[in-house]
């Protein structure tokens, strides 16, 4: 997809804005809280129907007004084009998005259809932030290629929810019977097993494949003398899951993890086993040592790992997706440059020319030489964006 325009009305520092932009690389420069980072958390809120920065609707209405739009124009491979409209009222909280001036009610239908990659500061939070983190943002990647596991996702929390005020309620007034509550859990977790096997298999069938692609993006960055390794862990053994394993023999070990459980889900009043706790562990090999990211890598190996864990979510998605009406993923680079040294800097400019189209923000205009080593001057165009206003430079 490429995205043709973008037109704002009350959005964050933007009273009114209207853009067109170039297929291919588009830079938003300014000095800090000019309101980069807002065009861009825009364009994601039309792709992933919420912020990217997990920001709620009300905080980007602007100030002192009570409502916002966005409008996006976009463009497939074969050249069709598509509309998407953004609307929220803070009196009401109303939030309406339409796709060819359809209402979206089922957002599992919707999503993915303008595949996404963003690439921001809050990334840190990957490397070094708590496994949270890291399932929200792989779990947003797989959704965008499986309408099944977003549904099993939205179950798998409503069902946890569930259980958990069932078991709340239990330990605060019991007034339950042993034989009731033990009634009801088994029926909640007969339901957590067989929704908690689908996802992990497909967490395992991504994390397989998605390694490959993290190793070879960051070969590019970092040359091939580290290896990053990701690592998936869940309530279930390793070495239970690395044999063939069927949803249904996982939903079986999985009936039994939760029923061992049961008792100290009593005594706690919180669920303790299912994908609602998994983790991805990142490491990396660097002369002969495997060393834990979050715990040992440099500020540079952070974001080293971070850039090529996204350049390989933008080839993910391509491969995955890759059709004539989505065409490639949209990749959005906040504040990417900052903390390379020239050489990173260089080969990451190298490897964001071969992709589709490109939006990087940034405090220094100079960047725009390095890129135009890579880019035909007529694909790139250049944005000055100044308190609320974004114009494009001749
Ligand atoms: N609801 C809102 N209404 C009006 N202004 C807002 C709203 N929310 C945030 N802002 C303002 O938008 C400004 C621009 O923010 P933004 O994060 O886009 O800046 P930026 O250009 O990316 O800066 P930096 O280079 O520091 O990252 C901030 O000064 C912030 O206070
Ligand atoms: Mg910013």
């Amino acid at each position: 997809m490429i995205l043709r325009t973008l037109r704002l009305k009350n959005y964050k520092n933007y009273k009114s804005c209207s853009l067109n932009f170039n297929p291919r690389f588009n830079f938003l420069c300014g000095d800090n809280g000019n309101g980069k980072t807002n065009l861009l958390e825009a364009i994601s809120m039309l792709s992933y129907t919420k912020s990217f920065l997990q920001n709620s609707e009300p905080d980007c209405v602007k100030y002192n007004e009570d409502d916002f739009e966005i409008a996006g124009e976009f463009c497939n491979a074969s050249g069709t084009k598509h509309t998407v409209h953004f609307s929220f009222e803070k009196s009401s909280l109303k939030k309406e998005i339409t796709f060819n001036n359809d209402v979206i009610h089922r957002f599992s239908s919707f999503f993915g259809t303008f595949p996404l990659v963003v690439l921001s500061p809050a990334d840190i939070c990957l490397t070094a932030g708590s496994p949270h983190d890291r399932r929200r943002n792989f779990d947003l990647l797989i959704s965008q290629v499986s309408k099944i596991y977003f549904d099993d996702l939205k179950s798998l929390t409503k069902i946890v929810k569930q259980k958990n005020s069932l078991l709340k309620d239990n330990l605060a007034g019991r007034k339950y019977s042993d034989e009731s509550i033990y009634d009801l859990l088994t029926l909640w977790n007969d339901k957590l097993s067989e929704i908690s096997s689908r996802i992990i298999l497909k967490r395992i069938e991504f994390i397989n494949e998605f390694q490959e692609y993290v190793k070879s993006s960051f070969i590019k960055i970092a040359g091939d003398s580290i290896k990053p390794v990701i690592e998936y862990k869940c309530d279930i053994q390793a070495d239970v899951l690395d044999k063939d394993i069927t949803a249904g023999r996982l939903t079986d070990i999985y009936r039994q993890a939760l029923k061992e459980k049961t008792q100290m889900e009593m005594i706690r009043g919180l669920s303790l086993v299912g994908p609602q706790r998994d983790n991805y562990v990142f490491s990396m090999i660097k002369n002969g040592d495997r060393f834990d990211v979050r715990s040992f890598a440099s500020q540079g190996e952070h974001k080293a790992f971070i850039v090529a864990l996204k350049i390989s979510e933008y080839h993910y998605l391509r491969d995955k997706l890759y059709s004539s009406s989505t065409g490639e993923p949209l990749i959005l680079c906040d504040d990417i440059f900052s903390e390379l040294d020239s050489n990173r800097t260089e080969k990451i400019a190298g490897m964001l020319a071969d992709l589709n189209q490109v939006f990087v923000t940034t405090t220094d205009p100079g960047y725009i030489n390095i890129i135009s080593k890579y880019i035909d001057e007529k694909d790139i165009s250049s944005f000055r964006i100044l308190n609320g206003i974004a114009e494009k430079n001749p």
